[in-house]
């Protein structure tokens, strides 16, 4: 992740002295002076951030933060009203998200866990489900079936692939929306909470998983209160709002 240098008392976020793993490498997602208000409340002020391929950042931040905000604008969910994003290059905006086959490349490229599993939870059984994103980008039934099998296995919940997703424990759920987003293998995963509601063995595993995720090269950002989850996986922080964060590690600081 890199970001420029601002004065301490600007909006913009600041990057302290962390060495991005090359600093000459291109930012896979890049956010300039990126400006999002809800109902004209300013939620998201002059952003500017910087996220290299393989980095991962971990958001912390107040409640109402605008958290949760910035990873629905990572996931072209909401737009810029002013500045701008790019991913991998290329801008994001609402105007370039009504390209449909733009969207989908975004949407498979950007998987998102949402901080309730109730809301991205919708179809009547776990195969389903996991199968919507696959099937959405145009696999074949073969692949699709395939991507199913192996991402109920991956994530340990083979036994729950006839059950219906509504009557599953928060744990469950948040297993199968974990598989959701596998399922599309992105590039980036944006995790929103992805501890709340875990018992400790389920915990345990899903941090486990997330160094798996990070072995293999998978981009993270992940919005949390949890500070052994950001412990554990940040190579940054990004501290939202007046956030207390570490001074002496690696951050940038936006909507100060
Ligand atoms: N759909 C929405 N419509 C209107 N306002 C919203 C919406 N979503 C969020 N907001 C507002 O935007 C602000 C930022 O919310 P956001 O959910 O991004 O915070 P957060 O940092 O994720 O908080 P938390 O730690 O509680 O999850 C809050 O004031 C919230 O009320
Ligand atoms: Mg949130």
């Amino acid at each position: 992740m890199q970001s420029e240098r601002h004065d301490r008392h600007d909006t913009h976020a600041r990057h302290d002295s962390r060495t991005p793993g090359s600093p000459s490498s291109p930012a896979l997602i890049e956010l300039d002076d990126f400006c999002f208000a809800w109902d004209e409340v300013p939620t998201l002020r002059h952003v500017n951030l910087r996220i290299c391929a393989g980095d991962a950042v971990v958001l912390m931040g107040d409640n109402g933060s605008g958290k949760s905000t910035l990873l629905r604008a990572l996931c072209g969910l909401v737009f810029a009203q002013r500045g701008s994003y790019r991913f991998d290059g290329q801008e994001v905006s609402e105007r370039t998200m009504r390209n449909q086959a733009f969207s989908k490349q975004l949407h498979q490229r950007v998987g998102f866990v949402f901080q309730d599993s109730d809301a991205q939870l919708f179809c009547a059984r776990v195969a389903d489900e996991i199968a919507f994103g696959p099937r959405q980008m145009g696999l074949s039934e073969t692949e699709v079936a395939r991507r199913v099998d192996d991402t109920l296995a991956l994530l340990d919940i083979t036994a729950l692939r006839d059950r219906a997703p509504y009557a599953l424990s928060g744990g469950e759920k948040k297993r199968v929306a974990l598989a959701c987003v596998l399922s599309m293998n992105p590039d980036v995963l944006c995790l929103d909470e992805p501890l709340a509601g875990l018992d400790r063995r389920t915990r345990t595993w899903l941090l486990g998983f997330l160094h798996q995720l990070k072995a293999v090269g998978k981009t993270l950002v992940i919005a949390t209160h949890d500070q052994s989850l950001a412990d554990e996986v940040a190579d940054y922080f990004v501290y939202v709002g007046d956030a207390q964060g570490y001074p002496d590690r690696p951050h940038v600081r936006i909507n100060a």
